[in-house]
């Protein structure tokens, strides 16, 4: 029997993204379909709130409206409407309330976050739930992604336990992120519809985890790389949670991402100067060219360029980069820059970029086809990730044939071999710790291997272009077994067996 999926999350790409979460739940869903056509039920649902940055979409449907319990709302529930979508591969569910999303940010503004995004999320998740029920079809599997579907897990089990379509619903929770958990104070507990004492949360409780509950209830847990999910068991990168995952024992495991190479192929990229691939690698010249001449520097200078891309948040290490920057201006590198997100992690780009106009670009902003650009036409991709539970930026720059420069961790471990220690099997340069000085070597080796250049570095950028991270065969497979764990182990748990 072909098992039906629904996956629920905050960011799915091109609707709505701030980080790799996003690709990752528009990539997966894709492959799924692709992967598993006599497995699944297609299409595969992937419910999103729509926020108000959610661009109007082409090919809808069917629009339902629908009542929706609601903890805040004086009658007890409240108005949604559901809009189904074809989306590219999968069927995108777009949850409307728009006192919930029609907002300028998706989790907060300038301030910081919403006051509300307990009520918010409980909500969507709530709404998702019901958009399932109202389709009277069997669910096997819900997918929950990060802390903004805990309200989901919580609702299967005190909500919908006897509830014949959701209450049978197995759960696997996928963390992308451990750094943030929808911590929710003892006086928010009513944005949830809880209150202290009620059986989920403890009478004397300070508020709840939903990022914990989440990894509590689900049957199946996994993380987005094998070596992120071992490190998550010590409590430097387990963040809280390293005991409670060591409790998942083999219920937690890590499945590697996959990048989407149809999305990103430097053969048909309609973002660069020219078109490259592994086997004719000229076009990627030209892209260097119009890299350097789009931010005003010196295109004829074959020095070395450094490329970074990304989240600004302390997790990501823009500020190791921006501490070993005057070392590596020194050398004669250029610096290309973007980022968007906590202003204060911009500033020392600013000031450097300001300072040394022709070798420093910043861009602080999320577009899309500069980052093609950078990837393109930099030399280098680095990524001082101080954690890294898989990573997407150094799966591109492999593919765009621009070597990594990373911190020897999470998936930026599981992807990247070091030139140095393993020379004719390197398609990169790591380094041990999340410091500037690490940085700093780690580019001065690359860049000595660059200006070296001849076979050793010709070699190096034909096997990074070679190494295969499809979703189709390699990842969507493994989301297949986990769901079909999922199942059993629930199926166990319902017929009264130990679970
Ligand atoms: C988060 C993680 C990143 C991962 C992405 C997608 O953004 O920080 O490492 O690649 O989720 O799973």
């Amino acid at each position: 029997m072909p098992i039906r999926v629904a996956m629920i999350a905050s960011e799915c790409e091109p609707w709505a993204k701030t980080g790799g979460l996003a690709d990752v739940v528009d990539a997966l869903a894709r492959a799924l379909g692709q992967a598993a056509t006599d497995e699944l039920v297609l299409p595969v649902d992937v419910f999103l709130p729509r926020y108000r940055g959610v661009p109007e979409p082409a090919a809808v449907e069917r629009t339902t409206t629908l009542r929706v319990p609601d903890p805040l709302a004086p009658a007890g529930s409240t108005n949604v409407t559901v809009t189904d979508v074809a989306a590219d591969g999968y069927r995108l569910r777009l949850i409307d309330h728009p006192a919930a999303f029609d907002r300028d940010g998706y989790y907060g503004d300038s301030v910081g976050d919403y006051a509300d995004n307990a009520w918010r999320f409980g909500l969507f998740c709530r709404a998702a739930l019901e958009a399932l029920r109202n389709d009277d079809r069997p669910l096997d599997v819900l997918h929950l992604h990060d802390w903004h579907t805990g309200p989901a897990a919580i609702a299967r089990d005190e909500w919908y336990a006897d509830d014949p379509i959701i209450g049978k619903a197995a759960i696997l929770t996928t963390l992308h992120n451990l750094a943030y958990h929808g911590w929710t104070p003892r006086d928010r507990l009513g944005q949830l519809g809880l209150t202290p004492g009620d059986g989920v949360v403890g009478p004397r409780a300070r508020g709840i985890d939903l990022l914990r509950v989440n990894i509590e209830r689900a049957e199946l847990v996994n993380t987005v790389s094998p070596g992120f999910a071992a490190e998550a068991l010590t409590p430097v990168f387990g963040m809280g949670l390293s005991s409670l995952l060591r409790t998942k024992g083999d219920r937690f495991t890590g499945i590697l991402n996959g990048l989407d190479t149809t999305v990103w192929d430097p053969a048909t990229d309609a973002d660069l100067a020219a078109p490259y691939s592994r086997e004719v690698r000229a076009g990627k010249a030209a892209c260097r060219v119009d890299l350097l001449t789009r931010l005003g520097f010196d295109a004829q200078d074959d020095g070395p360029v450094i490329g970074m891309i990304g989240r600004l948040d302390p997790q990501k290490g823009f500020d190791l980069l921006a501490a070993a920057s005057p070392k590596l201006l020194d050398q004669g590198v250029r610096l290309v820059v973007q980022g968007s997100g906590h202003p204060d992690l911009a500033d020392p780009f600013r000031a450097i970029a300001s300072a040394h106009p022709r070798q420093v670009g910043f861009i602080e902003r999320f577009d899309r086809a500069m980052a093609r650009r950078i990837y393109a036409g930099a030399d280098f991709f680095a990524m001082p990730s101080r954690f890294e539970p898989c990573g997407q930026g150094q799966m591109i720059a492999l593919r765009y044939g621009t070597p990594p420069i990373v911190h020897r961790t999470g998936g930026l471990a599981d992807t990247v071999i070091d030139q140095g220690r393993r020379p004719v099997a390197g398609t990169g340069f790591v380094f041990d710790q999340p410091t500037a000085e690490d940085l700093l070597a780690a580019c001065t080796t690359a860049v000595a291997v660059r200006a070296a250049g001849g076979a050793t570095w010709e070699a190096l950028l034909d096997r990074g272009m070679a190494v295969d991270f499809d979703w189709v065969r390699g990842s969507a497979p493994r989301y297949l077994d986990a769901y079909r764990r999922a199942i059993e182990i629930r199926g166990r748990a319902l017929a009264g067996g130990s679970g």
